[in-house]
């Protein structure tokens, strides 16, 4: 008896410090505790077996109870106080376990990914911006009415949050200018946070995201754009649907439209339940001049919308205040 509590006090420390403490189990001296018990007289055996059961359950749990500690002390805890090193040879990242990206990443980068394959260059927007990207070279001249409403915020310096991605039209334009001039054609969209004064309710957000898109060339039609629109929207949603167009006025397009999608039954609706999913149109001459590109040689259409009504449309969700609610129950469902 003696002898089974001094293996157990040995067995006990050693397997607090072993790296592979279920080895430990297997020592000769537990095997021979054991297989003492056929030596002794019968009447001991009762007494004796029960111990050495004892131990085996004692020395199971505290095997088990390492095993877990040792799982987890291999999670590095991150410290986000330190500094970031960009030449460090490792970068620490959360663990996946303990995060995951935010459902608007995803799909944006979705979005992206679709754009890109349709032959597409991808331009992050810009967060801070000026009267000038904002609106004049988008055709709104100092006092258009249209331009209250945008309900732009604006800095202290009269700098201003993007209230549209339409802010890089200017900037595609002039970049793509010398491509068009070679025979080339520009496509490119836009995308990122735009930001409006307005009160939050559950379809209205004061911060949400846009994607924009770009295309010119020698002769490029409103058909191309909504063949381009259609074949977006079905990659997107994964099913053939039903569009169409209304009039709509935008001082940087003529004709400009609103593109809407019959809601697919797949996902509630019911025909005829139409919803307005962007703002489109030809690019009107004077967006292409004030970029330097002359309109009767070059035609070229552009649409806008958000990001957050495509999401929401796709999984059924009714309030746009949920994503940055950052409600684990609402973030864990994706
Ligand atoms: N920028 C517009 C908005 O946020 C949307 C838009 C409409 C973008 C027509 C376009 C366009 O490129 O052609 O309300």
């Amino acid at each position: 008896m003696q002898n089974i509590e001094d293996v157990r006090s040995d067995l006990l420390s050693r397997i607090a410090t072993s790296d592979n403490p279920r080895d430990l189990l297997k020592v000769a001296e537990l095997k021979q505790l054991m297989g003492a018990i056929t030596t002794l007289p019968a009447a001991e055996r009762g007494a004796y077996g029960k111990k050495v059961n004892e131990l085996k359950i004692a020395l199971e749990a505290a095997v088990e109870a390492r095993e877990t500690a040792i799982e987890d002390s291999s999670v590095e805890p991150l410290d986000v106080t330190a500094p970031f090193d960009i030449n460090a040879e490792k970068v620490s990242l959360l663990p996946t376990e303990q995060g995951s990206q935010h459902p608007l990443t995803t799909e944006l980068e979705n979005v992206v990914d679709i754009f890109t394959r349709m032959g597409f260059e991808a331009i992050e927007s810009r967060q801070i911006d000026d009267d000038k990207h904002m609106f004049g070279t988008l055709n709104f001249h100092e006092n258009h009415p249209a331009r209250d409403g945008y309900d732009t915020f604006r800095t202290e310096e009269d700098f201003i949050p993007p209230a549209h991605t339409s802010t890089m039209q200017n900037r595609i334009l002039l970049a793509g200018r010398d491509k068009l001039e070679a025979g080339g054609q520009i496509a490119a969209i836009s995308y990122g946070r735009v930001f409006r004064n307005e009160d939050v309710d559950a379809t209205h957000e004061h911060t949400f995201y846009q994607c924009e898109g770009v295309f010119v060339s020698k002769n490029a039609t409103l058909g191309q754009m909504l063949g381009t629109l259609r074949s977006f929207f079905e990659t997107y949603y994964g099913q053939k649907l039903k569009i169409k167009t209304q009039p709509a006025y935008f001082p940087f397009v003529e004709p400009g439209l609103e593109f809407a999608i019959e809601k697919p039954a797949a996902l509630g609706g019911k025909p005829g339940e139409w919803l307005e999913m962007l703002g489109c149109g030809m690019i009107h001459p004077n967006v292409l001049k004030a970029a330097d590109i002359d309109p009767n040689k070059y035609t070229g259409f552009a649409w806008g919308g958000g990001i957050e009504r495509l999401v929401m449309l796709k999984y059924g969700i009714e309030d746009l205040r949920h994503f940055e609610s950052g409600k684990l129950q609402f973030l864990r469902k994706f």
